[in-house]
């Protein structure tokens, strides 16, 4: 099996463990860092709608557990044409990520588009 694959058997799996009893659209990821590490995140969501995590966001949050900081690859699946990331988890995503990095968009059969962070995020907010 290669990375790849991995990646994206480890986001479907995450996302049968997602909550969203309010959408009911489950969505996982999977980040592979520069350390090697795969991590995983699936969406939770709340009565409180705002208040839901997305898949990536969930996977970051594991990810800065992990001890890890830099995102080398991401995958993320949804039962959708085009499950991309919304706009907070992109500028989530830059946080550790540079702009050639790949997020691949996946539906529950593989991996149906490919961009970089920076086609995601163009002129992405930085502080310094
Ligand atoms: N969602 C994600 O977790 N990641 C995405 O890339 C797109 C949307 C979640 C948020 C919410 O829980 C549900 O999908 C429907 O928008």
């Amino acid at each position: 099996m290669t990375t790849l694959d991995q990646l994206f058997e480890t986001a479907k799996s995450a996302r049968e463990r997602a909550y969203a009893p309010y959408s009911d659209f489950k969505v996982g990821a999977a980040i592979l860092t520069k350390g090697g590490k795969v991590i995983a995140g699936c969406n939770v969501e709340n009565a409180a709608y705002p208040e839901g995590v997305c898949a990536e966001g969930g996977a970051i949050s594991a990810m800065i557990l992990a001890g890890e900081t830099e995102i080398a690859e991401v995958v993320v699946v949804g039962d959708a044409a085009l499950c991309t990331p919304c706009g907070g988890c992109r500028q989530k995503l830059k946080e550790f990520a540079d702009g050639t990095v790949k997020v691949h968009v996946a539906d529950l059969f593989g991996i149906r588009r490919t961009f970089s962070v920076a086609e995601l995020l163009p002129a992405g907010f930085e502080l310094k």
